[in-house]
């Protein structure tokens, strides 16, 4: 039956499988398609489940133990001993709707071990897919007699380092992925706070569970290689964080977020987790263009997909984070008017947008913090959505929809039905939703199971009607868009807004987040701020942040030039210009954001260096797109033009000023325009600023 459908769903690509099953004599080895990477697993002395993973005689992973802790079942993984193994070859190409490449090759060796237990535990399956860049691994266990409805108290998943790599990490807070990466040793993960993040970056209600960091966690070696953990398909399990363990190599364990009563996960068998999984690079840069998350999903789901696709946005939205502008009523500065929403409208169309996000649009936003305040369907009085709809259409140009929820669950799934219904109603067919604020029911956090499980139900229902989603405060991306292409995009990132009421990002932040947060997928960061230090806003409207007792006036730490990089660092299928309108019209610099797409034929690292500087090139049909951006240090680059096909193309960069300074001097700017050759000229010089980018076009014309 699996097999079958697992034809029916692939028959557009090459596929080819072999399988065999054998009695294991001693451990069994999963090597990758080139032979490079190799796990091994095995029942070590004590009898338990272990794996250990090698590249090139290099050692990824020691011997590491795998186990499971359910309520009144002996422990998984303990006591047992491997009986039986079978192997697979997955050799596939495919295509996904959209994203950085337009062909996506999954090739691995797949094996799966099947245990039993002396101790009278559950007999259990583990797969290994081993690729040429990495690996994953999952556990399913069948129902059998003493394992039905079940209660996972712990998952003991382990990562032995043979040294105490640098990792880059954000705290394992419940609640939040909106943390400044921190760069210690292994054994510091979620030990030490970074001084820019909120002190209850970790959460609040954690009782004594120890500190940790989430994933995606990157690591550099000594010895050059790169490294990510992280986890793929999360679809009916909590989040998993690692936190340090004491012991004699340096160790993360993995660590799931709870329900209230403290169970991890639970439900009827077959239990199946996620894949844990291990990405391994040469450089950074391999790390980005590795495609291992997304093949460790499963094929396209949905039939219906004529809305899924790319969209280039405006958005009633940095005013009101700027406080210019409100979200409701109170104070006559209501940014979602009719008339408001049609001058965005219009500007959009004007430059060749897709659309316009609103927010604000619909009542409840001066009581977020009661129960049941939204109703998601009800308008404030001066927005006339049959009317926006209407001129939107006229316009050639969409409303985007917004749904805050302030993380009322009950509340929005009961209206969950009439509230996408009502969007289908008027032809919105992209939405974005948000969960700002602490879970309620209290005691679910927006990592565990019961969320997880609440994302996914918004997710079908919007696929159902034909709608895409872009979710604010999320669960983490582990590659579902490959399932269910209209997941576009998601925040889980410190993004812009932090800027306007926090003490802001550091220059650094948005390098790193592209070695780190993006491997697990798109990331709605909404960059494309011009007025970088808010100089078009009057102070009177400002909030001033006072995030841990420092009381500082919002602005960019960044140059204008850079905000233009940041479209083709960060990948997004949705991107927003998050400037006002006033702040782009006229403005040179602006002709980037209406030439910028949002779907790519293809994604190159060029260069990268984590917590320095990256460079990403991106291809759409003949045409490169570079984004360049570097930390509070000026650079000069020499960028190898070696991804471009052999030929002429019209070049316009887009680069920091002779005095741009992110700090001093962040809106100088200097637009050039060359004509090169890539047959003669291999390599094009561009100088970075301090807290700088560079963002450039090259369009071929022969
Ligand atoms: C936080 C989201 O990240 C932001 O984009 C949104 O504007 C506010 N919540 C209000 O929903
Ligand atoms: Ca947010």
């Amino acid at each position: 039956m699996f097999v079958i459908r697992f034809f029916q769903t692939l028959i557009v690509v090459v596929l080819l499988i072999s399988s065999a099953w054998a009695a294991p004599s001693g451990p069994v080895v999963v090597s990758s398609p080139d032979g490079s990477l190799k796990t091994t697993i095995f029942v070590n002395g004590d009898g338990e489940l272990s794996y250990k993973v090698d590249r090139k005689d290099q050692s990824i992973l020691q011997a590491s133990t795998l186990g499971f802790q359910f309520r009144d079942v002996p422990t998984v993984g303990s006591d047992c001993e491997i009986v039986r193994e079978q192997e697979r070859k997955i050799r596939e190409t495919w295509h996904p709707l959209w994203g950085e490449n337009k062909t996506i090759v999954n090739n691995c060796n797949e094996t799966t071990v099947f245990i039993t237990h002396k101790n009278g535990a559950p007999d259990a399956a583990v797969t290994f897919r081993v690729f040429n860049d990495g690996l994953g691994f999952r556990t399913r266990i069948e129902p059998q007699d003493g394992f039905k409805d079940y209660e996972l108290l712990a998952e003991n998943t382990n990562f032995v380092f043979p040294a105490d790599h640098t990792a880059w990490w954000i705290p394992d807070n419940w609640d939040t992925y909106e943390s400044i990466y921190s760069q210690t040793p292994i054994t510091k993960i979620g030990q030490v706070s970074h001084p820019l993040n909120p002190s209850h970056t970790h959460g609040a209600a954690r009782g004594d569970a120890p500190h940790g960091c989430n994933t995606p966690v990157t690591l550099s070696t000594s010895n050059g290689l790169y490294l990510a953990l992280h986890e793929a398909n999360l679809t009916d399990y909590a989040g998993m964080t690692l936190v340090p363990r004491e012991g004699a190599s340096p160790t993360l364990k993995s660590q799931l977020v709870p329900w209230p009563d403290g169970v991890k996960v639970r439900g009827e068998a077959p239990f199946l987790t996620p894949w844990r999984t291990v990405q391994v690079a040469d450089t950074p840069g391999g790390l980005i263009e590795s495609s291992l998350i997304l093949n460790l999903n499963e094929p396209n789901k949905l039939s219906q997909v004529e809305n899924i696709r790319p969209v280039k946005l405006l958005g009633v939205w940095w005013s009101m984070h700027l406080g210019a502008e409100t979200w409701g009523m109170e104070g006559g500065r209501h940014g979602a008017t009719t008339e408001n929403v049609k001058r965005y409208l219009d500007f959009a169309a004007d430059n060749g947008f897709d659309g316009v996000l609103v927010e604000g649009w619909n009542t409840g936003w001066e009581s977020w913090y009661k129960d049941d305040n939204f109703d998601f369907t009800t308008p404030y009085e001066d927005f006339d959505l049959p009317e926006i709809t209407a001129y939107a259409k006229k316009r050639g140009v969409e409303l985007v929809g917004h749904l805050e929820t302030g993380g009322q669950i009950e509340s929005f799934e009961k209206r969950l039905d009439a509230t996408l219904d009502q969007y289908k109603k008027y032809g919105v067919t992209s939405v974005k939703t948000g969960y700002a604020g602490q879970i309620r029911p209290a005691g679910q956090y927006h990592h565990g199971q019961w969320m997880v499980r609440h994302y996914r139900k918004v997710l079908t229902e919007a696929a159902e009607r034909g709608i895409t989603l872009n979710a604010h405060e999320p669960i983490k991306d582990t590659g579902l868009r490959r399932t269910y292409p209209n997941m576009m995009t998601r925040e889980g990132v410190r993004g812009m807004e932090w800027n306007a009421w926090s003490r802001g990002n550091p220059p650094e932040h948005t390098v790193n987040l592209a070695f780190t947060r993006m491997l697990a997928g798109p990331l709605d960061y909404t960059p494309g701020i011009f007025d970088i230090t808010f100089a078009n806003t009057g102070d009177e409207y400002r909030f001033w942040n006072k995030i841990d007792g420092l009381e500082t006036k919002g602005r960019l730490h960044s140059t204008l030039a850079r905000q233009l990089a940041l479209f083709v660092v960060l990948y997004s299928p949705i991107q927003m210009a998050s400037d006002l309108p006033e702040n782009y019209e006229g403005h040179p610099a602006f002709q980037f954001l209406r030439e910028v797409p949002v779907d790519w034929d293809e994604s190159k690292v060029v260069n990268g260096k984590l917590g320095d500087y990256v460079t990403l090139a991106r291809r759409q049909g003949n045409d490169w797109f570079i984004g360049s951006i570097t930390d509070e240090n000026a650079r000069e680059f020499s960028l190898p033009l070696t991804f471009a096909k052999p030929g002429k193309y019209e070049v316009v960069i887009y680069a920091d000023g002779k005095d741009a300074d992110f700090q001093s001097n962040p809106t100088d700017y200097q637009i050039s325009k060359i004509k090169l050759n890539t047959r003669q000229k291999k390599s094009l010089k561009v100088r970075l600023a301090p807290g700088g980018g560079a963002a450039i076009v090259m369009r071929k014309v022969d």
